[in-house]
């Protein structure tokens, strides 16, 4: 069966950026002048998935909003002769079909995945985590939907890190079978650098069959109390083969503040109307660092 569906689960907290995130979604924040939920959802519809399914909280509605028609504005834009900012709202409005879902209760990125199943159906789907950005050439996505088709199983990207990044991510012990696919054995969630069997983390892309939800109701709590995806694609292996796919992809992580100052800064270095003016910036920061 046809991969249609993405779960985009957007309904945390975003404690690493309180108090900018009281009120603000974290998905909401720019990278420049897009935010960072676009970018995610612009992956989703290059790879063909149009129906997206947003796993949101009561303080979330902005997103709704910017994934909605805004005629007054669109309007506005059109009688200043802005036809370029207008076709540009008007594009991602009109070419994503979302979905809304309420996670009542923040009960972890398992549970969250578990809210999605009403809309999803007994179907294959992809989930992709609203904080992580992908730059490769070719899409990841369609990468996994390709290994998906081959096999009939899930699939998860997963990228190097270095040792002492092992404990921010889930890390897979893994079989290489050919080019960029391993067959998992097993995986833990941020595990100490002692106990982690590999260097590979999963990178916030994965395609599941169906059966993940009847995993994901029996998965207890884990670590920090939250129910894990990672612990419950752990009881899947027992029954079905999961599939890695290790990506070269640079991967920003928008997630922390640090990630996010480091993806803002990368990403307007590589903007035309930008670059010139923000290197010259830099450079007389560096030259001449500034007491704050
Ligand atoms: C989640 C997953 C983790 C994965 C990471 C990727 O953790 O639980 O397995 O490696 O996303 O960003 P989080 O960063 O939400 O704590």
């Amino acid at each position: 069966m046809e991969v249609r569906k993405a779960v985009l689960p957007v309904a945390g907290w975003g404690t690493r950026f309180l108090p900018a995130t009281k009120a603000m979604p974290k998905e909401m924040f720019p990278i420049i002048d897009k935010p960072v939920i676009q970018f995610i959802v612009e992956e989703c519809l290059d790879a063909g998935i149009d129906n997206i399914i947003f796993v949101t909280g009561r303080h979330k509605r902005p997103i709704e909003h910017h994934f909605d028609i805004n005629t007054d504005l669109e309007k506005h834009l059109e009688n200043c002769g802005k036809t370029q900012l207008l076709k540009n709202i008007m594009e991602i409005s009109r070419l994503v079909n979302p979905i809304y879902i309420r996670q009542k209760e923040q009960l972890g990125l398992g549970h969250a995945v578990l809210v999605s199943e009403p809309t999803v159906g007994y179907e294959p789907f992809i989930v992709c985590l609203g904080d992580v950005i992908l730059k490769d050439e070719e899409s990841v996505l369609t990468k996994m939907m390709e290994v998906y088709r081959r096999f009939g199983k899930s699939v998860i990207a997963v990228f190097e890190v270095e040792e002492r990044e092992v404990s921010k991510y889930g890390i897979i012990d893994g079989r290489h079978i050919e080019r960029d696919i391993h067959i998992i054995d097993d995986l833990i969630e941020k595990p100490k650098i002692e106990e982690a069997p590999s260097r590979l983390a999963i990178v916030g892309r994965y395609l599941f069959t169906p059966k993940i939800f009847e995993k994901l109701k029996v998965t207890p709590p884990g670590r920090g109390g939250e129910i894990q995806l990672t612990d419950a694609i752990k009881l899947l292996l027992e029954e079905e083969a999961v599939y890695a796919i290790k990506i070269n992809s640079k991967v920003y992580d928008t997630g922390t503040p640090m990630g996010y100052l480091q993806t803002m800064i990368e990403f307007a270095l590589q903007r035309e109307d930008l670059r010139d003016d923000l290197t010259k910036y830099l450079r007389g920061l560096l030259i001449q660092p500034t007491e704050v």
